[in-house]
Order: C-alpha cells, then structure tokens, then sequence
C-alpha cells in the first residue's frame, strides 16, 4: 500500500467491516422470510484518499473480482454528486469461505467514501445505499450480510432490511469449518428460486417452517439454552437439504459433529459448498473439531463478535 503518501498527507481513511455467520434462516431470507446473522471477529479493511495524479486506482489483493467495489463508487457517486477519482485499496482476513467479504467490502468502502467528505449518514441510508450495489451486481440476495457488516453483533432480519432488531447475545459456542469448495451464492439462490417456480406450495411451506424456527430460536439464543438452539440448527438443516443446496461434503462434516457430541449442526449461507457450523460445549469442543477434519473439513479460527 502507498502508505508513506498518504502519511504525509494525513488524511486518508481507513474502514473496517467485519464478516458475517449465518445462524438460521438462509434462502428464505431472500423471499422475506427471518434469518438471525452473528458478526465474527475477522474484517475487511478499505483504505480510500483522493488520487494525487488524477488517475482512479483500486487495488484490492485477494479478491479478484473488483465490481462490487465499483459500483459502491459508482453508486456513491451518483448519490453524492462527487466526481473526484479516488485511490482505494483492500486487505482482507475474511477469505473466500462464504463470511460476507463483498458485502464487507461494499460497506468498508462506501462508509470511508462518506467520511472521506464528512457526509452526515444514519445506518438505515447507509444500509440502503450498500444494499443497492449487491443488488446491482448480483441481481438477488436478502441483504442479510449488509445488514450485519452494517449492525455487528447478532441481528433478527427480515423483509429485504425492513426488520434489523439487534439482539443482546453473546458468547454463542461455536465451531466453524470450511468444506474446501467455494460457493456460487447466486448459482445456490438461482437453484432455489427454480424450485420454487417448479413446486411453490412445496417451497413455501419450507420457508414458513423455516421461518417458525428462526423465531424460536431467536428466543433461545437470547436465553442460552443451546441444547434447543442445537436441535433447531438439526431441523434448519433437514429443511435446506430437502431444497437441495447442501453437499455430500457438508453432509458428513455435519454428521460427524453430531455423533461426537455437538448440540446441532447445519450449514451456514448459500450450500453448493462454503462453511458449516456445530454448536459444541466447550468438552466436546476437541472432539468434534477432529471429527469435522477426519470427515475432510478445515477448521477455521474465527469467533463470533458479540
Ligand atoms: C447466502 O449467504 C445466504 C442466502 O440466503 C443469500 C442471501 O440471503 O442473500 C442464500
């Protein structure tokens, strides 16, 4: 990074946006429906200034596809009226395990872009604004992962952003582990949304089913009874392999916590690949992260963020 230019001048900014675990409630979310997300303690870091030479330069290592970055530029422009090239540049501890790190970026970068011009924002406009650019680029998705790079903590969200309810919640035990395939989050929404074109009551009846769990857990994250909150993961689980977005892969990782001893254990964001998570008590905890890595996961060392 040009760090040394900056220095002297004294007045770039720097951004942090954290990752994002869904809980419960993936994919129907995207139709509406609740999902309860948890920050997790990596981040995305965006360094914005105006460029000396009038040149835009975007540097952004580890993450090849630059457009969700501009268009946040773009749209933030548009928005703001500026006209100005900036230099914005990237570092990432998130990685491309599905945590939310374009929608980290997109947030990082339109919050340095609006201090960078001491513009006056609430979280609501801001969340507008960055939820725009996904849905610009991707064409769908709930907005779930704005909301949380936006909120932190544990959040209840529904209805597309209409419903962001911060929730008192901390310390959820989790373990996390990658199934060394990344994603296509739309190519997973996209399979969704051709069931439900197919076979609607079916799918409906999914998400409503999914819904109720979410609800109830909700009420059980905030009372700590993760025996429940487990059991509720196990029934989120069944319901998102009945939609056909889990994996063989997957599967076995999640198997595997649940036989050495984890309250519950799901997928967690679109399937197709990505992340899985286990509830464990702190006993059991070993146990179940060996069992996830003899079934072919990698443990990742990420916590959640209360
Ligand atoms: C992906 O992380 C979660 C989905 O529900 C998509 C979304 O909510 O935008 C599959």
């Amino acid at each position: 990074m040009d760090k040394k230019k900056f220095d002297s001048k004294n007045k770039y900014i720097e951004v942090k946006a954290h990752g994002k675990l869904m809980l419960l409630g993936e994919h129907a979310v995207v139709y509406g429906y609740p999902c309860l997300v948890s920050a997790v303690n990596k981040y995305l870091t965006v360094t914005v200034d105006f460029a000396d030479n009038k040149e835009e330069r975007i540097v952004t290592p580890g993450i090849s596809d630059q457009s969700f970055i501009k268009e946040t530029v773009k749209i933030f422009r548009n928005r703001f009226n500026k006209k100005e090239p900036f230099t914005i540049e990237t570092k990432s501890e998130i990685g491309g395990y599905g945590l939310g790190s374009s929608a980290a970026a997109v947030v990082a970068t339109m919050k340095a872009l609006i201090q960078l011009y001491k513009i006056k924002i609430n979280e609501k406009s801001l969340f507008d604004l960055c939820y725009k650019v996904i849905l610009n680029i991707q064409g769908i998705g709930s907005g779930y992962d704005v909301a949380s790079a936006i909120y932190g903590g544990t959040i209840y969200y529904a209805q597309k952003g209409k419903i962001i309810e911060p929730l008192d919640v901390c310390g959820i035990p989790l373990v996390i582990a990658y199934s060394g395939v990344k994603a296509d989050t739309v190519a997973q929404i996209n399979l969704v949304k051709e069931k439900m074109k197919n076979y609607k009551e079916g799918v409906t009846k999914i998400f409503e089913n999914i819904a109720k769990l979410v609800d109830e857990a909700k009420k059980v994250i905030i009372a700590k009874d993760w025996v429940r909150l487990g059991t509720l993961m196990n029934y989120n689980q069944d319901y998102l392999e009945d939609l056909g977005i889990s994996t063989e892969k997957l599967n076995s990782m999640i198997l595997a916590a649940r036989k050495s001893g984890a309250y519950g254990a799901k997928l967690s964001g679109a399937g197709g690949g990505d992340c899985m998570i286990a509830l464990v008590s702190e006993e059991k905890k070993s146990g179940v992260e060996q069992a996830i890595k003899t079934a072919g996961g990698q443990s990742i060392d990420i916590k959640i963020k209360n």
